[in-house]
């Protein structure tokens, strides 16, 4: 074992700066173990919204690698997440990926629990057994503006550390007071490196995606396509970035932008920029998508995007957000799924019309599945070296030096 990881060392060591990795880590069945239990499970990773399960006894699953969490809320309303997992024989308690129950019970025993995991039922148990000490898991849980974070490591960061940067981005958009307009998954025949890689450069946004081009300008896709530092300053868009600043400062709304720059394990980045023209939300003809959310009393003409982790990127017009979860489903497969909050009293057809809402980040989606598709083939052939990064292609570096300083300490740590 010592060796196999002095090996893998040698193949993170040779990685060269400004090029995309080696095929192995887009394909390696064991480098996707290894990415899944140093990465995903050691995040805080946001998984749902608190209405989706706004009665007592609501629940859904979230499911990634071998874990499966059930997301309860409780008798007191507050939202539980427990390992699905019986304390009896270990058997998976809930089955259906959402519904609603008075309690949790296993299918194979019948060992019951209630909505806070504890147990409540198990027959014919011998006299010194304590139904006390066999409630259910629980997974590290947090609600923020009524977003629903997991952490799946034993041993989480922070919650408040890890929030507080990017806190005031986020709260500004009233998420707690928002509703689901539309869930959708797109199932992405990629590794989550080369979808990631696709989500953090705006390189191909030219070529790609006509509609992104039509809601941005090619100057701020040179700059924040990909968020702020991504890729080369434009003159221009900083003329009307600091434009802008100062008008929606007067409003009085958040301006300016966060971006870890110190190597930690949080990956983090947030930012408030116009759009163009006198566009006021991300739709196709720049008029709004449904009713203002949060701290906005008028539009502003600009639009938040925030990065929680690799895993999460927040896209919030004055009046909608659009909630990115991208989740590995095994070496080759990533589930990219994106959810669309409104205000909660928004109503639709009245205040929104679904696929004015959609638009964008659907169409666009659509095409960077295939992209990341086609890049994977190319990418499983024996001719593929990784190529020279363009420079404006930063944000996929970033978070490549990020990854690989990463599990170059995680194997330290553990040879
Ligand atoms: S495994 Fe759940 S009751 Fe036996
Ligand atoms: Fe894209």
């Amino acid at each position: 074992m010592k060796k196999d990881n002095s090996q893998f060392i040698e193949l993170i060591k040779s990685q060269k700066s400004n090029f995309p990795l080696d095929q192995s880590f887009y394909t390696d069945p064991n480098i996707y173990r290894n990415d899944l239990e140093t990465f995903f499970y050691n995040q805080w990773i946001f998984i749902g919204h608190e209405s989706q399960i706004k009665n007592i006894g609501d629940y859904f699953l979230f499911e990634v690698g071998n874990e499966s969490i059930i997301v309860i809320r409780d008798k007191n309303q507050k939202i539980n997440c427990f390992f699905n997992v019986c304390r009896h024989r270990g058997s998976q308690i809930c089955l259906e990926k959402k519904g609603k129950v008075k309690k949790l019970v296993c299918p194979y025993h019948a060992w019951s629990y209630n909505l806070n995991g504890d147990l409540i039922s198990a027959r014919m148990m011998n006299d010194e057994f304590e139904k006390k000490d066999w409630g259910l898991n629980k997974c590290k849980s947090k609600i923020f503006e009524g977003l629903i974070f997991i952490n799946l490591s034993d041993d989480p960061d922070d919650f408040k550390e890890f929030i507080n940067p990017i806190k005031k981005f986020i709260e500004l958009h009233g998420l707690n007071r928002a509703k689901v307009a539309f869930k959708k998954t797109y199932p992405t025949d990629g590794n989550w490196k080369l979808t990631l890689d696709n989500f953090h450069e705006c390189y191909h946004c030219l070529p790609a995606h006509p509609e992104y081009c039509h809601v941005h300008s090619k100057d701020y896709i040179q700059a924040y396509g990909a968020g702020n530092n991504t890729g080369p300053e434009s003159i221009k868009f900083s003329k009307k970035l600091n434009l802008w600043n100062k008008k929606t400062e007067k409003l009085g709304y958040l301006t300016g932008e966060y971006s870890d720059f110190n190597f930690s394990n949080f990956f983090r980045s947030a930012e408030r920029t116009p759009f163009d023209g006198d566009r006021l939300s991300e739709t196709k003809d720049g008029k709004p998508g449904s009713i203002l959310m949060g701290q906005f009393k008028e539009f502003d003409g600009g639009y938040t995007t925030v990065g929680t982790s690799p895993f999460n990127s927040f896209i919030m017009s004055n009046d909608f957000a659009a909630i990115f979860t991208f989740i590995p489903r095994g070496p080759l497969k990533t589930d990219v799924e994106i959810m669309w909050l409104v205000h909660e009293d928004a109503e639709e057809g009245k205040d929104y019309d679904l696929n004015k809402l959609i638009w964008m980040w659907d169409k666009t989606t659509i095409a960077d599945k295939k992209i990341i598709e086609n890049n994977q083939k190319g990418v499983m052939s024996k001719k593929y070296v990784p190529g020279p990064l363009s420079e404006m292609e930063i944000g996929l570096e970033k978070l490549k030096k990020w990854y690989l300083k990463h599990l170059e300490i995680k194997l330290k740590n553990t040879i």
